[in-house]
């Protein structure tokens, strides 16, 4: 989502913060703006648009100073325009923030009856207000008294006016992080946008307060003690941004797939078992569990729901997947026995983040599977898998997806071999196909395309879209839904081919397409007979079907067939495929396929 970043040294401020917003541009976001603080007041500039406008726009301006903020914001409160992008400022203060303030009304009353108005629709505005109300002379004071009336969640990056040598900043919810260099410091909300310049960095927690100054740093708890932080020191590199000649980030993140599943065999296989050793997630700490429950949002959930059917397969074991957005809302119940897995991509969203806080704070064990390192969903389980996709650029997940579902079966034959489930042969046989998985993926990625980019311009000319599965192609089904209307805006729904009859029937008509998923042995049959209800009522169905599966002649016209692999396997072609139906679905359509309209890559607020 949104980004905050913050520079104070003696580089061009400007340059800094720009160059720091750039590296956050991927995650999605609608104006941009920064502020500096220096020749007598607070100089801002912001735009509506990219960063390159930003930049553009602040070329010839006037920015003295040693000390500033930028922000990328992505629209909560009040549509995207100049006065609603951030910094907020008054001739007092300037205030870039990440997150919602949920009593923002209630300020801006408070704020209007001492006198202030109102020029946009955010609730940051208010934000700035307040601390100009209560700012008089000593910005500690002014930040404490605001942060006692703030509900919500927020993470703030704010300059006053006559203290040109620091950065406060200040949150509850969202990241943000403090970069440490010797003779210059940075504030951002992601410690990858700030890597290039140093490794070295804290974390800044809930309620605490931070003085960022060229020379030191200074952290205050929610009562003003001074608090000794601990330095963080970030041993990866930033991953190169760039599209590699492909067009799209999304294409390019596909083809990274087979690469991604070798990565993840590399790191998690050991003398042909799945091992996860190097995570802290040992034998003995698996065997502890007699049920698992997996949290995620969006399509990181949709991979839960595939893991779910593999651990009850191959370990036995009940699993519930659960969004994390009902989760922390529910009460969930959780036994001492119960292992929390929380699947996120960027370790950032709001919902995972607070159900993995929910969990540790009852005490319960949680295992992370995140792709990205440093996130704050890393800091709050008990241990974490990481997905080694490297960096996931595109809004719509593709290459962390597959990752997901990689970490998810190598677990689920982890989980069956402790418990006494899985024959070791069998598990030999299991993960040496999955060993052979990368170049089964390049094939499809090779021989497939031309075919699926020809289907993807029929999708386009349908009105809407089903997918339909059972068993296991039903929650590949969820995702290529999923991943279609994400990109392409064609409305399209995942329905398990059973249900069929139970009501969305209705809705088939010769102006609907049916993508149906074929993979799965047991349920043949059964699907086969659920897409004649479709054609008896002159629905158009294509099929996506293994090799060697007998289809009937009338189906199998316009069909894509995919290699032929156990069917427990199936969900990863069956995944790759449907991303590029969903790619060449958006190409189709001139969709901006890399950052869809109203999406963000990282959603850190509820
Ligand atoms: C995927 O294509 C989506 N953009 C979205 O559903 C995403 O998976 C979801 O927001 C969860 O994100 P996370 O994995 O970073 O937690
Ligand atoms: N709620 C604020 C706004 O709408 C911040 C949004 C963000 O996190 O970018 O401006």
């Amino acid at each position: 989502m949104c980004g905050i970043a913050g520079y104070v040294g003696s580089r061009v401020v400007r340059d800094i913060l720009i160059a720091q917003l750039k590296k956050m541009e991927y995650r999605g976001y609608d104006s941009a703006g920064l502020a500096v603080v220096g020749g007598g007041g607070i100089h801002a500039v912001k735009v509506v648009g990219h960063v390159s406008a930003l930049e553009q726009e602040s070329i010839n301006q006037w920015l003295p100073g040693n000390c500033g903020i930028g922000h990328t914001r992505w629209a909560t409160n009040g549509r995207p325009s100049t006065k609603n992008a951030h910094p907020h400022t008054t001739s007092k203060v300037a205030v870039v923030h990440n997150g919602i303030i949920e009593n923002s009304d209630e300020l801006k009353v408070f704020l209007e009856s001492n006198g202030y108005s109102f020029e946009g629709e955010t609730d940051t505005e208010a934000v700035a207000k307040l601390l100009d109300f209560y700012y008089d002379g000593d910005p500690m004071i002014a930040l404490n008294k605001v942060a006692k009336r703030l509900k919500g969640s927020f993470a703030l990056g704010i300059l006053f006016f006559d203290a040109t040598d620091a950065i406060y900043a200040l949150k509850k919810g969202g990241p943000l992080i403090i970069g440490l260099c010797a003779g210059e410091n940075f504030l951002s909300s992601d410690i990858n946008a700030v890597l290039e310049y140093t490794t070295r960095y804290y974390v800044l927690e809930d309620d605490e307060i931070a003085i960022i100054k060229k020379d030191h740093v200074e952290v205050f708890d929610a009562q003003g003690v001074q608090l000794s932080k601990t330095e963080n020191v970030a041993d990866w590199k930033a991953d190169l941004i760039d599209k590699q000649g492909f067009s799209h980030f999304m294409r390019k993140e596909i083809f990274e797939q087979p690469q991604v599943v070798t990565n993840i065999i590399l790191e998690n296989i050991r003398d042909g078992i799945p091992d996860f050793e190097a995570a802290g997630v040992s034998d003995e700490y698996l065997k502890r569990f007699k049920r698992i429950c997996i949290v995620g949002c969006g399509t990181a959930r949709y991979a839960g729901l595939v893991g779910k059917n593999w651990i009850e397969h191959f370990a036995r074991l009940p699993v519930d997947v659960v969004m994390a957005s009902e989760f922390r809302y529910q009460n969930p119940v959780l036994f001492a026995d119960t292992l929390v897995v929380l699947i996120s991509q960027s370790g950032e969203t709001a919902d995972t983040l607070a159900a993995a806080r929910l969990v540790k704070d009852r005490g319960i064990s949680s295992v992370g599977i995140v792709n990205v390192k440093g996130s704050n969903i890393c800091r709050e389980v008990e241990h974490v898998i990481f997905t080694q996709a490297g960096v996931e650029v595109a809004v719509a997940s593709t290459k962390a997806y597959i990752a997901q579902l990689s970490v998810l079966f190598l677990l689920s034959l982890k989980l069956g071999f402790v418990n006494g489930q899985l024959a070791q042969d069998r598990i030999h046989s299991l993960c040496n196909q999955f060993i052979d998985l990368p170049e089964i993926l390049r094939q499809v990625l090779r021989e497939k395309e031309a075919e699926i980019q020809k289907l993807a311009q029929a999708c386009v000319e349908y009105e809407s879209i089903f997918f339909l599965g059972r068993g296991l192609d039903y929650l590949l089904a969820l995702e290529g839904a999923l991943k279609l209307k994400e990109v392409s805006y064609v409305n399209a729904q995942a329905y398990a081919a059973g249900e069929l009859k139970h009501g969305p029937i209705s809705l088939i008509t010769d102006r609907l397409l049916v993508i149906a998923l074929v993979t799965q042995e047991a349920v043949k049959e059964k699907i086969i007979n659920n897409l004649r209800e479709v054609t008896a009522r002159c629905g158009k169905v294509r099929l996506l079907f293994k090799a060697g599966m007998q289809i009937p002649a009338d189906l199998i016209e316009q069909s894509l067939q995919l290699p032929a692999l156990e069917d427990f396997l199936m969900p990863f072609l069956v995944a790759e495929t449907l991303q590029l139906l969903a790619y060449y679905s958006a190409c189709a359509v001139n969709a901006n396929v890399d950052k869809p309209r109203n999406l963000a890559k990282s959603v850190t607020v509820e």
